[in-house]
């Protein structure tokens, strides 16, 4: 019965992570506050989890991570300085990111992987379905797979990823899910809707079961705690949620098990890599009503004689 699994409110972002790719950047600057045009990545991931209707962030976080709460955090200086200036547009930029939602912090300590991480979320969700982002992923919010998931949920119980078809030499870089399919539509928005029935993380291409890649967003029963305290290390020595989920995939739902996933078409930023960060500015620069039009002319110029062999 739909109507009586207990609603979803609550995101969970883990943004623990050292950022090493982006030294010497973030040598001092959380890797979360790098900015994509002119806001930082982590800003774009709280908008689309509020636009989903969860109003309640728990970040979790690590050492040198003050920025990120000062960030979603009012700034009464700067923004009596704006407002002494008559800056309106200014002051609402600056005030816009603490007003998203509600947000609360815990940390990790020890650095012991996402599956870790998410288990520092535990107390905090206190039993409730809730979703989880990663960072390094940006959904364009004119594609909405949040709530599209949500959906899943609150319709079939257990816990969903997001999936993707990625070429056979990328599958390395992600957990990777088998998936049948199950005839099950919804409301019919976008993503097709699939059973996932086995999980591994990071597999080398031979062992791949498919080529679906799981990118960063799920939905996640409560189940999922008391399957990563038994969850040894995995790839990489850190303890994976991929392993959970793999667990969950092969229980039934009424012990909150099963996963499905929503096959996303729509356009997803890539920001964990510094190639794919420097793709992501240009292509979210050339969108933006303001800086898009100039951007789009320099860039065609620069294409058509600098990048000329
Ligand atoms: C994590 C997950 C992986 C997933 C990826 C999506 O890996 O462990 O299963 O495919 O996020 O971005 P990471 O990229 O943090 O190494």
């Amino acid at each position: 019965m739909t109507n009586a699994r207990p609603h979803i409110t609550k995101a969970v972002v883990p943004a623990a992570g050292m950022g090493t790719r982006f030294l010497p950047a973030t040598k001092a600057t959380p890797k979360e506050m790098l900015p994509v045009v002119d806001k930082p990545a982590i800003q774009y991931v709280v908008e689309e989890a509020a636009a989903a209707g969860l109003s309640d962030v728990l970040m979790i976080t690590g050492r040198n991570k003050r920025a990120l709460e000062d960030h979603f955090d009012r700034n009464y200086e700067l923004e009596e300085q704006l407002t002494r200036k008559g800056d309106e547009a200014k002051l609402e930029r600056v005030r816009e990111s603490s007003t998203l939602a509600t947000m609360h912090y815990v940390r990790q300590g020890d650095p012991k992987g996402l599956g870790h991480a998410v288990l520092c979320a535990e107390q905090h969700v206190a039993g409730q379905p809730f979703a989880v982002l990663l960072g390094d992923d940006l959904i364009d919010p004119r594609d909405p797979l949040l709530s599209r998931m949500i959906e899943v949920q609150q319709a079939l119980g257990g816990s969903v990823v997001a999936l993707i078809e990625v070429d056979p030499e990328q599958i390395h870089l992600y957990g990777c899910a088998a998936v049948e399919p199950i005839g099950w539509q919804g409301s019919g928005e976008d993503g097709e809707v699939v059973r996932v029935t086995d999980l591994v993380e990071k597999p080398d291409t031979a062992d791949a079961p498919s080529g679906y890649a799981v990118i960063g967003r799920y939905v996640l029963d409560p189940a999922v705690f008391e399957v990563l305290r038994e969850t040894e290390p995995g790839r990489g020595g850190e303890i994976q949620l991929t392993d959970a989920l793999r667990t969950l995939a092969a229980r039934s739902a009424d012990t909150g098990g099963a996963v499905h996933g929503v096959l996303f078409k729509g356009r997803r930023y890539d920001t964990g890599d510094r190639a794919d960060y420097l793709r992501a500015i240009v292509r979210l620069a050339c969108e933006r009503e303001d800086l898009g039009p100039d951007f789009r002319a320099w860039l065609q110029e620069f294409a058509s004689t600098e990048l000329q062999a």
